[in-house]
């Protein structure tokens, strides 16, 4: 992993916004006046989505943004031949940002912030298909969009209970403050440029592994953990070749990130699929904070989401190469939800340096 260091940047505040809240120090996140917790056990993706973009000043309910979203899947599938090689790539965040840039921006905020949304799980979909040698599935009418997303790469009607699932990951990622994707949208939005654009900038920001890209590498430690024995040895190892263990920390929690446990409870109703991952995640998390809290007692390191997010997403049959993009599918809701806000304020974003080079 690249070497962390501070942007100095911690706690700037850049915006005012309605769209969520992080609280750090208490590990509560708020969605638009919800808390998570509560809105990924009660409500499915259009829902929430909704309501991060109405919170962002775009109206719209649910029932209505569930058929808007059911037609741009509709439409983003007639693009996929209009792709040249886009979803050839090897990584699915390239295929995302790629396949988005073909999106059109017609300049209206909401037709746009609909395509985007409803393209990007058909993205995805078909970029992981064509990876496995398999056709794309086209998306189905009536499907809501986690199982549509579920069934486009499976290519068989999702279980209920998987669909669920994934509905609730959707929902827990959908937004979260102002982290670097998100930045990275509203910064190109207040350059008075379309929203299709912010989107594509932030898949950029999302695709860096200190932001989206964790869940793939839990997966692999817990493949390579295998069993709970080994669980300390294993990760003593890891901190002694001078490696972080992936799915512990978090810039902003001093405490268990609330998201993780949204995801565990979500992942519970899977029973048999998601069991036995599960209870071994249990013993390499607990392990991971007794070392950690030995290691830096001053520092807090526990469970951020990509800890459950790695159980949950191979639990309802995503392969793991697809965990990062599939992050973005939920994402693409918050972003533009802070396009349209950051176009209320319409000023241009322009922080500034320190120069520390010569004087002519
Ligand atoms: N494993 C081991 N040590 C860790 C650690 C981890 N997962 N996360 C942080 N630390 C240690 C660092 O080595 C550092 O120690 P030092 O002061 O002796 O150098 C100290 O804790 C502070 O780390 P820092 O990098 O300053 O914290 P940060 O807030 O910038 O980093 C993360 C946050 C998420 C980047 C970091 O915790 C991390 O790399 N986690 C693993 C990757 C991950 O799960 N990413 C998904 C995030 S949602």
């Amino acid at each position: 992993m690249a070497d962390v260091k501070s942007s100095g940047l911690e706690g700037v505040v850049v915006a005012d916004t309605a769209i969520s809240h992080v609280d750090g120090e208490r590990g509560r996140l708020v969605i638009a006046g919800a808390d998570a917790e509560q809105l990924a056990a009660t409500t499915g993706f259009e829902a929430a989505a909704a309501r991060v973009l109405s919170a962002g000043g775009l109206a719209i309910d649910a029932a209505t943004l569930a058929t808007a979203l059911a037609k741009a899947r509709a439409e983003a599938w007639e693009l996929l031949p209009r792709l040249g090689d886009a979803l050839d790539a090897s990584d699915g965040m390239e295929a995302l940002r790629a396949g988005m840039a073909h999106v059109w921006a017609t300049g209206d905020d909401r037709t746009d912030a609909i395509a985007a949304i409803g393209a990007a799980p058909v993205l995805v979909a078909a970029w992981s298909r064509n990876k496995r040698g398999a056709a794309p599935v086209p998306p189905t009418p009536g499907l809501d969009h986690a199982s549509d997303y579920l069934k486009m790469t499976l290519g068989t009607t999702p279980d209920p209970a998987a669909a669920k699932a994934l509905g609730a990951y959707l929902v827990t990622v959908i937004d979260h403050g102002m982290n670097a994707s998100t930045f990275t949208a509203r910064v190109v939005a207040s350059t008075a440029s379309d929203l299709i654009s912010a989107v594509v900038a932030a898949v950029g920001a999302l695709k860096g592994p200190l932001h989206g890209g964790a869940p793939g590498p839990v997966l692999d430690m817990l493949d390579a953990i295998g069993s709970p024995a080994n669980a300390e040895t294993w990760l003593l190892g890891e901190l002694a070749a001078g490696r972080r263990i992936m799915g512990m920390g978090h810039r902003i929690y001093r405490v268990r990130d609330p998201r993780a446990a949204v995801l565990e409870a979500a992942v519970k109703p899977l029973g048999a699929i998601g069991g036995s991952r599960l209870a071994l995640a249990h013993a390499v998390e607990t392990a991971a904070a007794k070392i950690l809290r030995e290691r830096k007692p001053d520092r807090p390191l526990a469970a951020n989401v990509e800890f459950y997010t790695a159980v949950l997403l191979d639990a309802v049959g995503l392969p793991r190469d697809q965990f990062s993009a599939t992050f973005g599918v939920g994402r693409v809701a918050g972003w533009c939800a802070h396009v349209i806000e950051q176009r209320r304020v319409n000023k241009l974003i322009r922080p500034a340096s320190t120069y520390v080079g010569p004087m002519p």
